[in-house]
This record gives structure tokens, sequence and C-alpha cells, in this order.
């Protein structure tokens, strides 16, 4: 077993054992749907993204802060700022959390929201929707420790993968060889492939874990799927 792992290793030069992370995400509009959600995946996972929406940067709105300031311990979360103006929803927000913040809502306001995490001690990320040109991302990369691309329109689950996004994913990849990157939406058994081949080492999905059979092995699945990808990495 292990003359064949180094054979592997000896001929991949790119290969990568075990970093591609499967990290579910919730988009719930009540706190029961929330609560339960976190509680079906807590076990099989380290983080769980749980997706935020206003109704105005969005045309969807999920569960309000009051929701969000009770969820449950045993697992670390991300959080998916679909919102305008993000820093009053993160100044309301305690804990060490990782805030994802879209590039098309910072405005003036980088400062303050980098203000505001630094004091949660918390860390951020910024997200890019597939119409944002990837270049914007670079004002903001020195101050994250990811980067998330859109593989969607954000707003709902369950919508088609956008392939092209993966230009981005490869362009963050040599840009910033040290953020982690992150896809988010659409994401199932055969794209998680090709987005870890284009760099992704963060998979973010919904649909392919909530409307599973059996959480834990659409997780799995997932996971070998990024593996598979990130073997054959373009890096
Ligand atoms: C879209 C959200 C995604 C979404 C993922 O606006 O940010 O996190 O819930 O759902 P699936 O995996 O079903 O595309
Ligand atoms: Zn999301």
């Amino acid at each position: 077993m292990l003359i064949r792992w180094e054979i592997m290793i000896a001929r991949s030069p790119n290969f990568k054992n075990g970093q591609t992370e499967v990290i579910p995400a919730v988009l719930a509009k009540t706190e029961s749907e929330l609560i339960a959600s976190i509680e079906k995946v807590r076990p099989f996972v380290k983080r769980v993204h749980i997706d935020v929406m206003d109704n105005k940067f969005v045309p969807n709105l999920t569960v309000g802060l009051e929701g969000l300031s009770k969820l449950p311990n045993g697992v670390e979360y991300e959080f998916h700022w679909m919102v305008e103006n993000p820093q009053d929803w993160i100044r309301k927000l305690d804990g060490k959390h990782l805030h994802l913040v879209h590039v098309e809502t910072i405005g003036s306001n980088w400062g303050e929201i980098r203000k505001i995490v630094k004091e949660k001690g918390g860390a951020l990320g910024i997200v890019i929707n597939p119409e944002t040109p990837v270049e914007s991302l670079a004002p903001y990369a020195k101050d994250c420790v990811q980067a998330l691309v859109m593989g969607v329109h954000p707003g709902f689950s369950g919508q088609e993968y956008i392939t092209e996004v993966e230009k981005k994913i490869s362009y963050l990849k040599k840009a910033f060889p040290k953020l982690d990157i992150e896809i988010d939406g659409g994401v199932d058994a055969d794209t998680a492939v090709s987005a870890a081949k284009a760099g992704a080492n963060k998979l973010a999905a919904a649909s392919a874990i909530f409307k599973a059979k059996d959480v834990e092995q659409a997780i799995k699945k997932l996971g070998e799927s990024g593996e598979r990808g990130s073997s054959h990495d373009e890096g």
C-alpha cells in the first residue's frame, strides 16, 4: 500500500491528499429549519456554511440575526453574507466566525468591515458573483484567508452550475496561492471534480447533500470527487 502511494505521488507532482473540504450549505427560512439542517450534518464535517439573504442584494429572504445568534456548538461556521451593508449584520453577531463578504457589497466600507471582524477574532473571505470581473478581488485579497467563487447567481439553491466560473478559480489560484478557494452553487459529484481541478480546495453544497438519502455518504462522495479533481489540478 505504501509503495503504491509513493508511486502515485511520484507520478503526479501536484497530488494532494485529503485537502478538499466539503462544507454543507444551509439556506433556511426559519430557525427550526436552520437548526435541523445543522444537526443533520454536524457529526460529519468541521464547518457549516450559512447562507444569509436580505431580499435586497438578492431576491430571497432567510432567517434573521436573532436566529443566527443561536447556532449549535461543536462545529465551525462560515457566514455567506448575501446582504446589503454586511458590516451592519457582522457587527451584531458574536463569535469567531469566517465572514464571507460579496465584493459587490463593499463600497467604501472595507476598513470598517475589517475592523469589526478583527475585534471579534474572526476571519474574512471575499465572494465574487459570476458576472463580476475577477480582478476586482485584488484590493481585498491580502486581508482575506479565502476567496469564494459563486458557481451560480446567488439567491437560491438547486441552480445549474456555470462552468465558466472555473476560469476565475484558476486565475485566483495562480494570483493568490495562499488563499483557500471555495466554490459555492451547483456543486455535485461531477462539478466538484472540475472545480477542484481548476484549484478549488473547499466545496460548499446544499442540494447534493441535503437532497441525498444519506447525508454522510453524500459528503464523502463530494470529498472523493474533490480529491479526484485536485490530484489532476492544473497548478
Ligand atoms: C446560493 C447560495 C448557495 C446555495 C448552494 O445563493 O449561496 O450556498 O445554497 O445550493 P446548491 O448546492 O443547491 O447549489
Ligand atoms: Zn452560499
